[in-house]
């Protein structure tokens, strides 16, 4: 017979070996994700809000979040937009309920407390009681209990916020790499919705982080990205740290012939399916180039988004973090106001490549809700992080968790573990 070792609760401090192992205790440890969202989500960050096209007219609004906190981006009447705590100043109840919608004011559905555009309480009902009898007392301030401001920082069509008032400019923030893709995307033309889907993955927030920084999984797990030659190990590709690590950006240049080469590579990627046909090609290939420069790819702008383009789907992963086990994904696709009728069709046709049920990324969160209770379940285990290396520097392949290793250089020194 033989006995189980008893186990003892793993000692809360890195392995030695260094950014080539993670803890698996980070992945659910309660007191580190309160640390986290602090450090990161309340902390000296932006974090993506919204599209400003969601926003059209003075007074429409769009609910949102940063972190676990729900905010309202709404545009006012002079045309700026504001981001506030979805929570009544009063007792805290959600003031807006509409994912969407237009209004001429802030208005609480508990006692109906009503706010302007900007946050300002500007009245609440029964301030001096009624018939003589209760009301606030005569020296409530309005000017004290309005809600919640946060800072906002527009770029392109994109809306970004943080709680700090000690937050980087949102350029420097993202250094000038990041800033260059994103306005790549979206900021030469105003902006159009495309469309979203949401999904909730039970899944600790980094172990998604993660997986959007593994190109090693992508032609392996994501058969359609390798068998329609959308991204292969024997073709271009480079990942990219930036910023010690806190944002990356990858991308390649699109092939077509991609698709029929033989070569070592392929021939270890056993979900290369050379039987599979698809009906429409114009899903899987690059029919107008409208960047002119060939090339897709995608970045992390930490601690919220991926923002990334295939063809011409573009599209915005916004992480939203809920408890140490799960974090939502809501996906909001876009184009440009100009969009001629052919690439409104593209559009919607490549956005099947991504979502929940994407085309290349529907393994993504089915993978990582079987993994958390592993990871749950082995507080003491390890990650191994040693494909491409030791280091933390770019490199123009995908067989490399660099990208993996860097964030996670990133993350220790802010968490000082
Ligand atoms: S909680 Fe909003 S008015 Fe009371
Ligand atoms: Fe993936």
């Amino acid at each position: 017979m033989t006995t189980a070792a008893i186990e003892t609760p793993p000692a809360k401090c890195w392995p030695e070996d260094g950014i080539t192992r993670v803890p698996a205790w980070i992945y659910s440890d309660p007191d580190i994700y309160a640390r986290e969202m602090q450090t990161f989500h309340y902390g000296k960050t932006w974090n993506f809000v919204g599209l400003d096209c969601e926003v059209p007219e003075p007074g429409s609004f769009k609910r949102s979040w940063v972190g676990e906190r729900p905010v309202i981006m709404v545009r006012d009447h002079d045309g700026t937009i504001n981001v506030v705590e979805n929570r009544c100043a009063h007792r805290g109840s959600l003031i807006c309920w509409e994912t969407r919608g237009k209004a001429r004011d802030l208005s609480c559905p508990y006692h109906h407390w009503s706010y302007d555009l900007k946050g300002n309480l500007m009245g609440l009902p029964f301030l001096r009681g009624a018939q003589g009898k209760g009301g606030m007392p005569r020296g409530f301030d309005k000017s004290q209990h309005g809600l919640t401001r946060l800072r906002v920082a527009v770029r392109g069509g994109t809306v970004w916020a943080t709680y700090s008032e000690d937050t980087l400019s949102f350029e420097e923030y993202t250094g000038p790499e990041i800033l260059e893709r994103l306005d790549r995307l979206v900021s030469r033309r105003p902006l159009r919705l495309v469309g979203y889907s949401r999904q909730m993955v039970k899944s600790n927030w980094k172990l998604y982080w993660e997986n959007s920084r593994d190109p090693y999984h992508a032609t392996l797990m994501h058969p359609f990205l390798s068998t329609f030659g959308i991204l292969r190990t024997d073709g271009d590709y480079h990942s990219v740290p930036l910023e010690g690590g806190k944002h990356e950006y990858t991308y390649s240049q699109f092939d077509p012939e991609l698709r029929n080469r033989t070569s070592e590579a392929s021939q270890q990627i056993k979900s290369i399916s050379n039987d599979l046909k698809i009906q429409d090609t114009e899903v899987v290939t690059s029919v107008i180039d409208e960047f002119n420069d060939g090339m897709m790819g995608a970045f992390q702008l930490f601690p919220t988004v991926l923002v990334q383009q295939y063809f011409n789907c573009l599209v915005v992963r916004h992480m939203i973090p809920k408890g140490p086990g799960a974090h939502e994904l809501a996906w909001t696709y876009f184009g440009y106001a100009d969009d001629d009728e052919k690439m409104r069709e593209l559009r919607l046709k490549q956005s099947n490549l991504v979502g929940p049920a994407g085309f290349v990324s529907l393994e993504d969160s089915e993978v990582l809700s079987l993994m958390q209770p592993v990871v749950e379940s082995r507080p003491d285990s390890q990650q191994v992080l040693e494909m491409g290396g030791h280091g933390t520097g770019a490199q123009s392949t995908m067989m490399t968790e660099t990208l993996i290793r860097a964030f996670y250089e990133f993350y220790r020194r802010e968490m000082k573990l």
